[in-house]
């Protein structure tokens, strides 16, 4: 590892998968359970939101019942650590990163613990279930949903996430299959700004030849083995 001074991360469900959060394309995974369609769109909320909120409300226990993994606390030391800029995005929408001690993450698809009123537009901190279609805090309307980036919407902050990339000298992905853009993206906009693109899986993700390194295996050994050579060479 150089000496890198501005570090963009991005992560995804495998990042979790070692604290039992099910990932969404593996074999059995959540995209085998559910259709896409019918859980995770406006058209499939406006159609059953009982089943959009039952599903939601089923993640959200499962968060609630697990616990960050040596990848996350090891993230959380690099924030801590790192003398550099580092901006932490995450696909996920679970808290492990907060729980393993990260105070900024930016979270491109929303949060589970974040409940969205389609009436007046106000987020509120949510931890309960919403399938009783509970009253917005705010304006007591019941049209809440989840605070999830469903497909055909604008993933959050896209504007502080594409200027980081356009000035980091390296970009990590850890744990995305890189099949769901803009986030699949990140890579070809780092390395089009000039940064060292590092890819940290399982196995070869789709957009793994894209990556000028790639280390292969799982996140709970290979991200603390990674944190510790960026801090060993990192410079004041
Ligand atoms: P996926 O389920 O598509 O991919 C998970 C990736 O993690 C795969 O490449 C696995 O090989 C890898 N993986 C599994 N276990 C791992 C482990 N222990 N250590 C390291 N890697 C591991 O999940 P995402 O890429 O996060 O969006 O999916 C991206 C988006 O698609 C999600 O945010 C979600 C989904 O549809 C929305 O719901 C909007």
């Amino acid at each position: 590892m150089a000496d890198f001074k501005r570090i963009v991360i991005l992560t995804g469900a495998g990042i979790s998968a070692e604290s039992g959060i099910d990932t969404f394309r593996a074999a059995g995974g959540l995209w085998e359970q559910h259709r896409i369609e019918d859980v995770a769109t406006p058209e499939g909320f406006a159609r059953n939101p009982g089943l959009v909120l039952g599903f939601y409300d089923t993640r959200r226990a499962a968060m609630a019942a697990a616990l960050p993994n040596p990848a996350h606390i090891a993230l959380a030391r690099l924030e801590r650590e790192f003398p550099g800029e580092l901006l932490l995005v995450t696909q996920n929408v679970d808290d492990l990163h907060e729980r393993g001690g990260s105070a900024r993450v930016l979270h491109m698809h929303g949060e589970l613990q974040s409940a969205l009123c389609a009436s007046c537009e106000m987020r509120t901190r949510w931890e309960g279930e919403m399938l009783g279609r509970p009253a917005c805090p705010v304006c007591q309307s019941r049209s809440l949903r989840p605070d999830i980036v469903w497909f055909g919407e604008m993933p959050y902050q896209m504007g502080r996430i594409y200027t980081a990339l356009e000035t980091c000298d390296l970009f990590v992905s850890i744990g995305t299959s890189g099949a769901v853009y803009p986030a699949a993206g990140f890579v070809q906009e780092a390395r089009a700004a000039g940064a060292h693109t590092l890819e940290l899986n399982l196995e070869p993700s789709e957009g793994s030849r894209l990556f000028h390194e790639s280390r292969l295996g799982p996140a709970s050994a290979l991200v603390p083995a990674w944190v510790e050579d960026v801090l060993s060479c990192a410079g004041p």
